[in-house]
């Protein structure tokens, strides 16, 4: 173990993984006769909280969800796998990674639709944050993935902190320069 915590409180991956099966049916589709990626993101959410619980042993939030990209269209009638682990453990927060695949179950074709990120809070009763248990890594997948996601969590301050340096400047001349190029006009 890494950590110097106890680490009798620790659990292993493999006790939290999560698998939610649904069938996508007719009322889940937009316009265009596919899956609303509204729905796709409703179940995510919904599996990334079962398998965040059930880690943390307590009500969680989320926090944050790091890029959906809807790789391939879902269709009516597939059955659509979102498979969690909790990849990352901080605090009090930790990280759900979620794959989604889709099946066409007269084919037996299997897409795989994306794969996201959910940062989950644990919560206690009067609804303050809460430490979760350490994370038991049983293979090399899983070391990868927490040294992914711990990356993933240095990179997303460094973005905010590039963020917050955006400035708007004074100048209405120098704020015109720096939009050159732009598809977008200044009418005031
Ligand atoms: C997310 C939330 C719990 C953070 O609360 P907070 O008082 O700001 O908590 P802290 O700043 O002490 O952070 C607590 C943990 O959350 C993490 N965290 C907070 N905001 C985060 C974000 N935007 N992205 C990733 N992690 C975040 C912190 O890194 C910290 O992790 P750690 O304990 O493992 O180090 C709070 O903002 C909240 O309740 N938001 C609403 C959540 C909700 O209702 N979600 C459902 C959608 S409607």
């Amino acid at each position: 173990m890494s950590n110097p915590d106890d680490t009798s409180a620790y659990k292993p991956v493999s006790f939290s993984a999560t698998v939610i099966t649904e069938l996508m049916i007719p009322s889940y589709s937009n316009f265009g006769g596919k899956i609303h990626g509204g729905i796709l993101l409703s179940l995510m959410d919904k599996v990334a909280y079962v398998c965040a619980a059930k880690h943390a042993g307590n009500y969680c939030v989320t926090a944050s969800i790091d890029t959906v990209d809807f790789l391939e269209p879902v269709e009516v009638g597939d059955l659509v796998s979102l498979m969690a682990s909790v990849n990352y453990v901080g605090k009090t927060s930790l990280v759900v990674g979620i794959k989604v695949v889709s099946e066409n179950i007269k084919t037996n074709t299997v897409y795989h639709t994306n794969t996201s990120y959910f940062t989950m809070v644990a919560r206690d009763e009067k609804n303050q944050p809460v430490q979760v248990p350490g994370l038991i890594l049983e293979n090399r997948t899983q070391v990868r993935r927490f040294l992914e996601a711990r990356r993933r969590k240095q990179l997303k301050q460094h973005y905010k902190d590039e963020s917050d340096k955006i400035v708007m400047p004074d100048d209405e001349h120098v704020c015109r320069k720096m939009l050159d190029g732009e598809r977008c006009t200044i009418i005031n």
